[in-house]
């Protein structure tokens, strides 16, 4: 991953010494990009390092077992894994509304109806995009249960998206649809005709708001004075590469960061931009953009969950007391309030020329 060596590149021409956040991620949101292409990071004396993580499981056993500080994933699995299997995950907060998420096939695919006896590629069939994906997939009458189709577990987005442009997976396997999300939705569609992925259906056609990418930590980290230094800390840039990137003012410069780090056109960039601002599915969390889960969103998540079955807690759960925020619950805002708080006593700016310095 390119961004790896970008951190390193910073590191080398910042002199003072950066404390290091070990950061999980499924890909490089936008947000991320900003923060850590126009300094956000450094200029709160951080190192941020990106783990690219494989898929969620792994994610997961990341962040319970300390190896990172933080993770981003799309809240479905938070729900899962406190509610169905106990685990202290907390969320922090909420960075985006379903990315762009869309269900994409390969070419020849045209129509959802065409998908009827075939393989979906998935992270796996138990997560919150596979039950998104059921969902859709329900509007044109296709259903798991009755095996109208099945889930194949492959991976998280790059993989898919890899594979799905391929049409096949590594072995061999043939490839026909799956879910997609920024930044491989703008940049499928900008690939030659023939070659492009088709769009069947847009998530946010179908049910909007969800909240899916959230800010993910190990519930032992709050009450850890130096772990949750070092999170208010990244939470605080966060919000200052969030309020920059959704600042309108800031655009060019945005772009600029997401051509770095994605290493895309300006043209593709400009796209991106528009996909990761969106009011509706973007790195958004309105009214405020002040990362609070959306109570709506949220909710949309665990009813699609369990509409289809994800959940095995008892059928008198009151899923909507357990997403009240609040100390030792799923969701705590202690952090991300303190990041805003030093955020508001010490703005952090960001420094466009940085980024072109730091390509070489
Ligand atoms: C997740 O990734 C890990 C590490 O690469 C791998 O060992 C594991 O098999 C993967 N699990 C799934 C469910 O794909
Ligand atoms: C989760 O946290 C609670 C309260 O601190 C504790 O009692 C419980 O053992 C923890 N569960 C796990 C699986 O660590
Ligand atoms: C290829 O990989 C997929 C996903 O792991 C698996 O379901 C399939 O059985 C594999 N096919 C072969 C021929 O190994
Ligand atoms: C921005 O970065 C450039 C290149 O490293 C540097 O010369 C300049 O002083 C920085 N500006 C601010 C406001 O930090």
């Amino acid at each position: 991953m390119q961004s790896r060596s970008l951190v390193l590149a910073s590191l080398v021409a910042c002199a003072q010494a950066l404390d290091t956040v070990q950061y999980g991620a499924f890909l490089a949101t936008a947000t991320y990009s900003v923060a850590n292409q126009l300094g956000f990071f450094t200029e709160n004396g951080l190192n941020v390092v990106y783990n690219q993580v494989p898929n969620s499981t792994a994610a997961f056993a990341s962040i319970l077992n300390g190896q990172y500080d933080i993770l981003t994933a799309t809240v479905d699995n938070a729900l899962n894994y406190r509610f169905n299997q106990n685990q202290n995950v907390t969320v922090i907060g909420q960075l985006d509304q379903g990315p762009d998420l869309v269900l994409a096939s390969i070419p020849s695919i045209t129509s959802i109806d065409q998908l009827k006896g075939k393989p979906i590629i998935v992270d796996s069939p138990l997560s919150g995009y596979a039950y998104l994906l059921q969902d859709v997939l329900a509007t044109h009458g296709l259903t798991l249960a009755n095996n109208d189709y099945y889930f194949m577990t492959v991976g998280g987005t790059p993989q898919r998206f890899s594979a799905l442009v391929h049409e096949a997976l590594p072995n061999g396997t043939a490839v026909y649809a799956t879910i997609l999300t920024y930044p491989f939705t703008v940049e499928g569609q900008a690939l030659a005709p023939g070659q492009a992925p088709n769009i069947l259906a847009r998530i946010s056609d179908v049910v909007a708001p969800v909240t899916s990418s959230a800010f993910t930590i190990r519930q032992s980290s709050l009450s850890n004075k130096a772990e949750n230094a070092l999170l208010t800390r990244f939470m605080a840039s966060m919000y200052a590469a969030n309020k920059f990137l959704l600042n309108p003012k800031f655009k060019p410069c945005s772009i600029q960061a997401l051509v770095k780090q994605l290493g895309v056109s300006e043209a593709v960039a400009a796209q991106e931009y528009a996909s990761a601002t969106n009011l509706l599915s973007g790195e958004v969390s309105p009214p405020l953009n002040d990362f609070s889960v959306s109570s709506k969103g949220i909710m949309n998540d665990v009813n699609i969950r369990k509409q289809f079955g994800g959940f095995s807690v008892p059928a008198t759960f009151d899923f909507a007391a357990a997403l009240v925020p609040g100390v030792g619950k799923l969701i705590d805002y202690s952090v991300k309030n303190a990041a805003i708080a030093q955020y508001k006593k010490h703005p952090l700016t960001g420094n466009c020329t940085l980024s072109c310095k730091l390509r070489r």
